[in-house]
């Protein structure tokens, strides 16, 4: 049997690839050029709902509402979408093998594809407690999120057991967001995290403070410091308890896992090059080999701004990144080319009445204004971070889009600042008066 050829493979069917996929119809794909696999049932979706309103106890957001591209205003692309532009999308589809030598791959159900230009955005998955050894981490009722399957077996959890209680286990993006999802819910919740305060990768001690101040003051217990170190579950293999290190027992009739997540290379694994936890790519998402491109969650790419190199697991980079390689690779067809890679590192989070934006570096010293006002929960307040005299990171809590725009312009074109204090004693105008 002959075997089927595409000019263009997506591996991998989330963000980077709705992305990507757009980006090619707009660059004028021809019917039958392009085929995606993707390992989930649904096509390619916002990811960020799942830990947001497709939670919510009322106005949940689901399928085809959060179809890639909605999330950043686009138009949104169900599955017909993919039929009308002569894309071959491969739902429930998991690729086993891609031969990068060979240029094909196979899948689960053992067929087998050629290609000539492969896209890798096979994304990440959570990290499990229960391959660090943590005894009873098999038990029924602990619940990880990554996927619209793991966020229905979630919902079901909490429909189940009404009121919890629930522990959270994690104080980061995860942790954080699916908090306030449960309380929403009428969960009862403890978050456990080790270290001081929550959202270590971003937060000062000075930002995690009210943070943490707001979610006590919506019911939610927090326990910092002691890592889970046991599950006990009942006869029937359901989680009943959480044990700390320090001795503590917390009783838990839902468990919510968020200890961070790890890239999906087993794919290109010895084949390409690897970097950062990632595999290593050009300003283009180029890999090492030729006609192989990585984006989104799994590349470790040239941050030209800051000159090194990161991997960076956000929705936004995960859109642009999937753009950049579609249009590398269609002006490398034409023989033209274009701009190298030039990333703004953005992050973000919603929960409760809560909305924060960060952009930049959060390196050097951090200056917080505003915080005394910021006790009423409407107030606007943030950070900036100065390095070697100048801003090169802020962060704004309940910011207009207008405000927003203006802390992105900040951390990117990095003005010098003379001290601490004008930063303080300016606050938001000094970002959008510049
Ligand atoms: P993504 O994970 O989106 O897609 C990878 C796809 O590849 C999946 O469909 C997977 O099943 C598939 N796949 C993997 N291996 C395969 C194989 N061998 N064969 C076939 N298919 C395969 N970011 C942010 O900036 N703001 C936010 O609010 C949030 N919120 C958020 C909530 C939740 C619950 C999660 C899990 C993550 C976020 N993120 C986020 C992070 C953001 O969603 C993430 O960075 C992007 O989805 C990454 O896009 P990718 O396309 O790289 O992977
Ligand atoms: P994370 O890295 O944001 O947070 C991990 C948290 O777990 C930290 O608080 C850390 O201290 C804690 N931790 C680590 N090991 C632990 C252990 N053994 N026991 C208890 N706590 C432990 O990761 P996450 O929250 O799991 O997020 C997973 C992925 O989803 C990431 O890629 C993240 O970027 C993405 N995500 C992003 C957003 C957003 O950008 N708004 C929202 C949801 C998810």
């Amino acid at each position: 049997m002959t075997e089927k050829v595409y000019k263009y493979v997506i591996v991998g069917g989330g963000v980077s690839a709705g992305y990507a996929a757009r980006e090619f119809v707009q660059q004028g794909l021809k019917p039958g050029e392009l085929a995606i696999f993707s390992s989930e049932e649904f096509a390619p979706y916002e990811r960020p709902t799942l830990s947001k309103a497709y939670l919510f106890p009322e106005g949940a957001a689901r399928l085809p509402n959060f179809h890639v591209c909605a999330g950043s205003g686009g138009t949104k692309q169900p599955p017909e979408w993919y039929t009308e532009h002569g894309i071959d999308l491969y739902l429930s589809t998991e690729v086993k093998i891609l031969d990068v030598e060979a240029k094909s791959l196979t899948t689960s159900a053992g067929a087998t594809y050629k290609y000539e230009t492969v896209i890798v955005a096979t994304g990440a998955t959570f990290v499990r407690l229960a391959d660090s050894g943590v005894p009873g981490a098999d038990a029924q009722g602990i619940y990880y999120l990554r996927e619209i399957d793991d966020a229905d077996k979630l919902l079901a959890a909490i429909k189940d057991k009404k009121d919890g209680p629930a522990v959270v286990i994690g104080g980061g993006y995860i942790g954080l967001e699916l908090t306030a999802c449960l309380v929403k819910n009428d969960v009862k919740v403890t978050m456990v995290y080790p270290g001081p305060h929550c959202m270590p990768r971003l937060f000062t001690p000075e930002l995690a403070a009210f943070y943490e101040g707001y979610y006590e003051a919506k019911g939610v217990t927090i326990v910092k410091g002691p890592r889970a170190t046991e599950f006990e579950k009942d006869e029937s293999g359901q989680v009943k308890t959480v044990k700390l290190k320090d001795g503590t027992t917390i009783q838990a009739d839902i468990v919510v896992v968020g200890v961070g997540a790890k890239p999906r290379l087993e794919l290109l694994k010895g084949q390409v090059a690897e970097e950062k936890g990632g595999f290593k790519v050009d300003g283009f998402f180029k890999t090492s080999v030729p006609h192989v491109y990585a984006v989104g969650d799994i590349a470790a790419f040239p941050m030209k701004i800051y000159g090194d190199i990161r991997r960076v697991e956000h929705v936004d980079h995960a859109r642009k990144s999937a753009i950049q390689a579609v249009q590398a690779i269609k002006a490398e067809e034409k023989g033209e080319t274009i701009p190298e890679y030039d990333y703004l590192p953005y992050f973000y989070s919603r929960s409760f009445d809560l909305s924060w934006q960060f952009y930049g570096d959060n390196v050097g010293e951090a200056v917080t204004w505003g915080r005394e006002a910021a006790q009423a929960s409407s107030s606007k307040f943030g950070t900036y971070w100065v390095k070697d005299g100048k801003v090169v990171g802020a962060f704004l809590e309940g910011g207009s889009p207008e405000e927003n725009k203006a802390i992105a312009k900040v951390a990117k074109e990095q003005p010098a600042v003379s001290s601490k204090d004008e930063l303080l004693s300016a606050g938001l105008s000094f970002a959008t008066t510049i």
